[in-house]
């Protein structure tokens, strides 16, 4: 896959999710073999006033490349002028504007997928970032429409690649949808037939068999993976041996699970200190430790335990336990 001059051997890529997709959790990601990392959705008014926490959220290290910075925000000006500053500051691979986000915070106030509702807005945003970077490519995240009767897919992917955009990835679920009944993936097919530029399928990917599933029913150009890689970035190893034609390897054992939590805890720990470090973890807890006997009783520790000390002294007794199964 070519976004703009950005060649990607394996298009299985890492989705921006907000409180996730943070340094730690992209590198592991990338580790095992995601193909493109994003940032969370970033806040234009927030860079532009260069608001300390949101330009954390920016920061980047050389090792993640390539990787996608995605913005959000309701006006052409301020998300261009966003644009620039990341452009200047971070120089990422990739800027991705979010028309996505469903959260009524971000849509009230026009943002995210509110252009959805909005296709002069939509433009006028997108044309507004492409020429603000001309040498970064600028790609889009967006759902399939606001609602189920106002489906604005394939129309808004015409659009968007008139305005400069250099790929699209598709969640086809409308915002009032939010995570409710399943993505539609035959919208992807639709905006795929559309478009020339490539169109990312993203949506309820759980497996290997399922991007197959979905790369054959849309012909879509790469695929994005969001809540399958929760406590599980093993996901990208798998994906990147099927896309390439091979077997996929054997899924993680307990004990695989149990290192990696603990080497994600460690990183945690030192990107952002003992205490904030181990209490971003306790979400991730309960996505790494599971489907094993007594897997509950150790993520209840793990989720009460006071601090980082006692995370590694449980986590060590997982991995004991483990290398006896
Ligand atoms: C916790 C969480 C946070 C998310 N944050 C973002 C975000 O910041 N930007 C965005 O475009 N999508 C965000 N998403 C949506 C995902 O990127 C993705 O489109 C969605 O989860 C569907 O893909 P999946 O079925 O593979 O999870 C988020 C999803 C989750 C679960």
């Amino acid at each position: 896959m070519q976004i703009g001059k950005l060649k990607i051997d394996t298009p299985v890529l890492l989705a921006p999710m907000s409180g996730i997709s943070d340094y730690p959790f992209r590198m592991l990601c990338k580790n095992y073999g995601a193909g493109i990392v994003y940032s969370e959705f970033v806040s234009a008014h927030g860079i532009i006033r260069e608001n300390a926490k949101t330009l954390s959220m920016i920061r980047f290290s050389e090792a993640e490349r390539p990787i996608g910075i995605q913005i959000f925000g309701d006006s052409p000006e301020v998300m261009a002028e966003a644009a620039r500053f990341i452009k200047q500051k971070f120089r990422p691979d990739i800027i991705d504007i979010n028309y996505g986000c469903p959260v009524p915070k971000v849509t009230k106030r026009g943002a995210g997928s509110a252009a959805l509702r909005d296709l002069n807005l939509m433009d006028e945003i997108s044309s507004a970032v492409v020429e603000a970077v001309p040498k970064i490519p600028v790609t889009v995240k967006m759902r399939a429409g606001w609602e189920k009767s106002r489906i604005i897919i394939p129309e808004a992917g015409v659009r968007l690649e008139q305005c400069g955009i250099k790929a699209i990835t598709l969640h086809p679920r409308t915002v009032k949808q939010s995570y409710g009944g399943s993505a539609d993936w035959d919208l992807i097919r639709e905006l795929k037939m559309a478009v020339e530029i490539p169109v990312i399928g993203n949506g309820d990917i759980k497996s290997a068999a399922d991007m197959q599933i979905m790369l054959d029913q849309t012909q879509c150009d790469g695929v994005m993976i969001g809540r399958a890689a929760l406590g599980n970035p093993f996901i990208f190893r798998e994906l990147e041996a099927v896309f390439e034609g091979q077997p996929a390897p054997p899924p993680p054992t307990v004990l695989e699970q149990a290192n990696l939590c603990q080497k994600h805890l460690q990183m945690q720990i030192e990107y952002r200190g003992e205490t904030v470090g181990s209490n971003m973890m306790r979400k991730h807890f309960g996505w790494y430790l599971k489907n094993f006997p007594g897997a509950a009783t150790y993520r209840n520790r793990l989720v009460m335990a006071e601090n980082h000390n006692q995370m590694f002294a449980i986590l060590e007794e997982v991995i004991s336990y483990a290398n006896q199964l």
